[in-house]
């Protein structure tokens, strides 16, 4: 019996490099090994995207990006996240009648957003108790992420204790994964890459754009290295492979500049390609989607009928 994975991308906009090494590279080098459940969190991303055709369009680039990065249908199960929405805002609702105001308040995510200006709807409030969800639902035992989800993660582990301590053991306690190479992937500003601080790299950009981002990177000019740029390199190639080059480019950034940008050329390429080719033939990511949602609904319905007599509606 293989273990189980769960993990999810809000379709918020264009994939970067930091969804990319932070996330989806960790569960295609995990597909082999474990039972994999990898969805698209559309559900969440009605907390900002408020467009129609907007969220419609990310939806689909998010299917198509897991598929063109490398994640095989055959082996990973795909679901959007609204494919089992009913039984999902369900047990939402019964963790949010454990959950208190308070420890709600203490989430960074939250915070974050309400400095920002954003506005505080009920729903970004409650947004890691319907995380705590998404992966209680598919009790997975490990749940790849990037280090900014982590606080989410325990709010998933609090909830499944405080669940299972009043009424009855239905939950396992999920592992957070998170690489400690990856786990933070810098922007162009040395800043975490973030679409909200507008410093990423987009994944599939065309080779201009990527010069573009590239040559923005920002350097200092007090060290021979650009540490911005070096630390973007070390994904793409060891250490070992990068002194050389950084020796010989002592003091010129431009040289590291575009030996990175050839680099993320030549990865991001044959991703590319296939990315392309998925959204000409969109049928092959809906068909994808409709096997993954037939899948994910005879579990969500099974589970949900185990937690309903577990609290005492059935
Ligand atoms: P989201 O859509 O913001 O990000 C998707 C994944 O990419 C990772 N990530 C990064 N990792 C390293 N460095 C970065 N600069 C970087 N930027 C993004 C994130 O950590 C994440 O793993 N709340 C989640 C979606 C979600 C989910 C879930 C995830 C909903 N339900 C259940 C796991 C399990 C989110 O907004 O991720």
């Amino acid at each position: 019996m293989k273990k189980v994975l769960l993990s999810g991308i809000k379709p918020t906009g264009d994939m970067h490099l930091g969804n990319y090494f932070g996330a989806i590279k960790q569960f295609i080098d995990m597909q082999d090994s474990y039972e994999s459940y990898i969805f698209i969190a559309d559900l969440h991303a009605l907390t900002t995207v408020r467009d129609r055709e907007e969220l419609r369009k990310n939806i689909f680039t998010i299917a198509a990006t897991y598929m063109a990065c490398g994640l095989d249908p055959k082996k990973v199960t795909l679901f959007q996240q609204s494919a089992i929405g009913g039984e999902l805002c369900e047990l939402t609702w019964m963790f949010n009648c454990l959950t208190t105001v308070p420890y709600l308040e203490r989430a960074v995510a939250y915070k974050d957003a309400i400095a920002n200006g954003k506005e505080a709807t009920v729903g970004l409030f409650d947004y890691p108790i319907l995380m705590a969800s998404d992966i209680l639902m598919q009790n997975p035992d490990v749940v790849p992420v990037g280090s900014d989800q982590k606080q989410h993660i325990e709010y998933a582990r609090d909830t499944a204790e405080k669940f299972n301590r009043i009424w009855s053991e239905q939950f396992k306690m999920p592992e957070p994964l998170i690489l400690e190479s990856t786990g933070i992937v810098p922007g162009i500003d040395g800043r975490k890459m973030s679409k909200s601080y507008g410093n990423t790299i987009p994944l599939f950009a065309s080779d201009a754009e990527i010069e573009k981002a590239v040559m923005s990177i920002v350097t200092d000019s007090s060290g021979d290295i650009p540490t911005n740029v070096y630390a973007i390199h070390k994904l793409f190639k060891s250490e070992a492979e990068l002194a050389p080059l950084y020796e010989t480019n002592k003091g010129k950034y431009k040289a590291s500049k575009d030996a990175l940008a050839n680099d993320i050329k030549a990865f991001v390429a044959p991703m590319r390609a296939r990315y392309i080719e998925l959204c000409a033939n969109p049928s092959l990511v809906e068909d994808v989607l409709s096997a993954g949602a037939k899948v994910v609904k005879v579990r969500a319905e099974q589970k949900m009928v185990a937690v309903r007599k577990s609290v005492g509606l059935l």
